[in-house]
């Protein structure tokens, strides 16, 4: 096994695979609220960045549903932190934010996506994502769409599995 870069060692907590512990909720004006599971996995292959995979399946049917991937980076002596993200709807970002003890508090500052996703479209997300002191992660997405302002979408919270 290789060991983590030092460039990330703040971020050691993350690391494994991570699966909801009762189902996340869903939830924004104009849609109906939903339940959902997912299953998170942070790994390293040496090299200064994380790479992750989120899998989010519907609660009931377990029918695959929202996926996002992507990579982990620190600014080398900072706090900052930089998520780059690829999503199944067509979406891509990259998020920033600081890391303050285990909790990481993201924001966008670049969304792009397909010329024929969807609409609405999605102008801004925010998360947090947190391990709590009971050991579970947590996470809180907030998104502002062509209707909507920044408002909350997803709040789930997660088991470490491996
Ligand atoms: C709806 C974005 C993650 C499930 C939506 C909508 C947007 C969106 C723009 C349409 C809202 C509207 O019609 O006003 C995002 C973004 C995500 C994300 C940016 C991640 C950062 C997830 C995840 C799930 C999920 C993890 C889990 C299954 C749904 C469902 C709907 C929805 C069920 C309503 C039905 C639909 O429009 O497909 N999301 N979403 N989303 N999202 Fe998400």
């Amino acid at each position: 096994t290789v060991e983590l870069n030092q460039a990330l060692l703040a971020l050691d907590w993350l690391l494994g695979t991570w699966e909801s512990d009762e189902p996340g909720e869903g939830n924004f004006p104009s849609i109906k609220p939903f339940h959902y599971i997912e299953t998170l996995n942070f790994s390293h292959v040496g090299q200064p960045v994380i790479n992750f995979t989120f899998n989010a399946f519907h609660a009931e049917t377990k029918k695959p549903m929202h996926r996002e991937c992507g990579f982990i980076r620190m600014q080398p002596g900072t706090n900052r932190v930089a998520f780059i993200i690829a999503q199944n709807s067509g979406l891509v970002e990259i998020e920033e934010g600081d890391l303050t003890g285990q909790q990481l508090n993201l924001q966008s500052q670049a969304v792009a996506r397909t010329s024929f996703a969807r609409e609405p479209h999605v102008q801004k997300i925010s998360r947090v994502i947190q391990l709590r002191s009971d050991g579970r992660l947590e996470q809180s997405v907030s998104m502002a769409t062509d209707n909507q302002p920044l408002m909350q979408h997803l709040h789930i919270t997660y088991r470490r599995s491996s």
